[in-house]
């Protein structure tokens, strides 16, 4: 007896029992899914994610900020969750630090101006001296000779107004930016003192130096709510400094 199947069996056989055991192929007019139906699926699953996720609590959707919780606000301490919200002082400066990309083409990210162009705003007498000069300056421009740490600077043009450009609030945070940053320390300036300034003086032309010589010392009046030189009661819990 010899070792292979029926003795009718064939080739051929064979042939087909493999064949047989392959899956059937599939019909003409079937297509697998389409790309575009995977990808809206998955959106899909993002978004109802996002929604669910909320709804269930404790997550949030903002990356910007991993510190906020559904359930209150930044648990850091003096976190905006810690003691109420940030005091106006460091709001201000939050804001002020990303206003101020509006004059770092200039003055520089680090203060320092550059030589021969754009005078220093670090350790500027006109950045943390009397605020009535400060505001006058950046809300109607400044033109001619101007000596900023004994270093003389006269560029053509001289610095454009900002005041029409800006709100009072947008300007009272970058100053308050500029007279705390790279060293420099002074008090608060408040959308209210850059609107008394806005009120007063209806200018068109830059000033010079010379022209602003009566405000170098004077403050424009006003309460300081946080921060250096502070004139409002202070919170409960003092910014750490
Ligand atoms: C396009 C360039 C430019 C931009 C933007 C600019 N400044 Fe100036 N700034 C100057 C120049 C130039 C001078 C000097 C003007 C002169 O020669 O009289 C100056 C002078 C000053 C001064 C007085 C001198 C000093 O260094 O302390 C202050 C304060 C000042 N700028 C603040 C600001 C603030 C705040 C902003 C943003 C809101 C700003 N500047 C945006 C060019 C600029």
């Amino acid at each position: 007896m010899s070792a292979s199947a029926h003795p009718d069996s064939t080739d051929l056989d064979r042939l087909h029992t493999a064949v047989k055991r392959e899956k059937e192929d599939l019909a003409p007019e079937s297509k697998p899914a389409p790309l575009w139906a995977m990808f809206l699926l998955m959106l899909v699953a993002i978004v109802a994610g996002g929604q669910l996720g909320p709804m269930a609590g404790g997550w949030s959707f903002d990356v910007s900020n991993p510190f906020a919780f559904a359930g209150g606000g930044d648990p850091r301490p003096g976190g905006a969750g810690a003691g109420g919200a940030l005091d106006p002082f460091a709001k201000a400066m939050k804001k002020g630090s990303s206003g101020y990309a509006v004059c770092g083409g200039c003055h520089q990210g680090n203060g320092g101006g550059l030589p021969g162009q754009f005078p220093p705003l670090a350790n500027s007498e006109f950045v943390v001296g009397g605020t009535e000069r400060l505001i006058r300056i950046v809300q109607h421009g400044l033109t001619g000779p101007v000596t900023v740490n004994g270093q003389g600077f006269n560029t053509p043009g001289g610095m454009q107004p900002f005041g029409a450009a800006m709100s009072s609030e947008d300007l009272a945070n970058v100053l308050t930016f500029v007279r705390n940053s790279w060293g420099n320390e002074a008090p608060m300036i408040t959308k209210e003192m850059v609107q008394k300034v806005r009120d007063e003086e209806k200018r068109t032309a830059q000033w010079t130096v010379p022209e602003l010589e009566p405000f170098a010392k004077k403050d424009v009046p006003g309460e300081i709510p946080a921060g250096p030189g502070a004139t409002a009661a202070p919170a409960a819990a003092p910014a750490a400094k």
